[in-house]
């Protein structure tokens, strides 16, 4: 399969069309683990902020695929601590690596780092903005378990000012039919206006505080987003918002399904875990497919 993916960077989910996001899950669910097909290259995986999965499941991704890791998980462990740039760590980076993968907590820091770099730059992750590779781990959970992504009632629950994850998920939605969106989370998170005026027209979306699950084939789940608040006792307000525990799931059907990006902290209870509808940690476990894909089709533009 040769296509425009080589040497592209993934900056924002904006720049997908539903074509090309259909063609990342197509590839993701044909991506067997060959493990020559990216021997000789090598990712920078360049984490300013905590992460599990998005880390690990990169990392796992390359090294399946027969590639090498270089990286850090922490600022404060770079030159960073030293006063330098983000700049001059991407012009360094460029020379070690083939690719990189860079999660910071100012938003436009990945579309510096990829205008600054000429190898491929995936953000992980920057700020409250965008997590565009996480919204195709999760259009590859609804489209795995739902089976389809247009026609879906998808309810986004919880810290919708801050969560990245549902600002990149929200905006993708745009480019599919008939979709519904329930917009819960409390007054003082609501969706930001930018992400609403995407939506105007092309999404049929409401908001609400009340924790309605009634009727919706996805129930999407947040954290609220503690280490963004400028304000401490702003996030005592709001902590622990909302709680989905088995009584809160009864007024879901059978065929719907649970989906949280993780880390959750107490806003899904342990109980739900074993319920059928609980899918997030198989969600999580897509991350592994969907970036193997992702790392082929930038770095060989082509699928092994
Ligand atoms: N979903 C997600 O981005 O998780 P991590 O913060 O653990 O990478």
């Amino acid at each position: 399969m040769r296509s425009s993916w080589q040497g592209r960077d993934i900056i924002s989910i904006r720049d997908f069309s539903r074509e090309e996001i259909e063609m990342v899950l197509q590839a993701a669910g044909r991506a067997h683990p060959d493990p020559d097909a990216l021997r000789g290259q090598v990712m920078a995986s360049l984490f300013f902020e905590p992460s599990t999965r998005t880390q690990l499941s990169f990392a796992s991704a390359m090294e399946r695929l027969g590639g090498k890791v270089i990286g850090f998980s922490s600022g404060k462990t770079t030159s960073q601590a030293k006063g330098e740039t983000l700049q001059d760590t991407i012009r360094m980076a460029e020379g070690y690596a083939d690719l990189i993968v860079i999660r910071h907590p100012l938003e436009g820091s990945a579309r510096l780092a990829a205008d600054t770099a000429s190898v491929p730059v995936i953000n992980a992750g920057d700020g409250t903005h965008q997590h565009p590779t996480q919204t195709l781990l999760d259009l590859y959970a609804i489209k795995q378990f739902q089976g389809h992504l247009d026609n879906l009632k998808i309810g986004l629950v919880g810290d919708l000012k801050y969560g990245r994850t549902v600002h990149s998920l929200a905006t993708a939605l745009t480019r599919f039919h008939g979709i519904e969106l329930r917009l819960i989370s409390p007054a003082s998170l609501p969706m930001p206006p930018a992400v609403l005026r995407e939506l105007g027209g092309l999404v049929d979306y409401r908001e609400q505080e009340a924790l309605d699950l009634s009727g919706l084939d996805v129930v999407y789940v947040t954290r609220i987003q503690k280490e963004r608040f400028p304000d401490v006792e702003e996030y005592e307000k709001v902590k622990g918002a909302y709680v989905i525990d088995r009584a809160a799931c009864r007024a879901l059907g059978p065929e719907a399904i649970i989906l949280h990006p993780l880390p959750r902290v107490g806003e899904i209870a342990r109980e739900v875990d074993s319920l059928p509808q609980a899918k997030y940690f198989q969600q999580a476990q897509g991350g592994i497919p969907v970036r193997m894909a992702l790392l082929q089709l930038l770095l060989k533009g082509e699928l092994a």
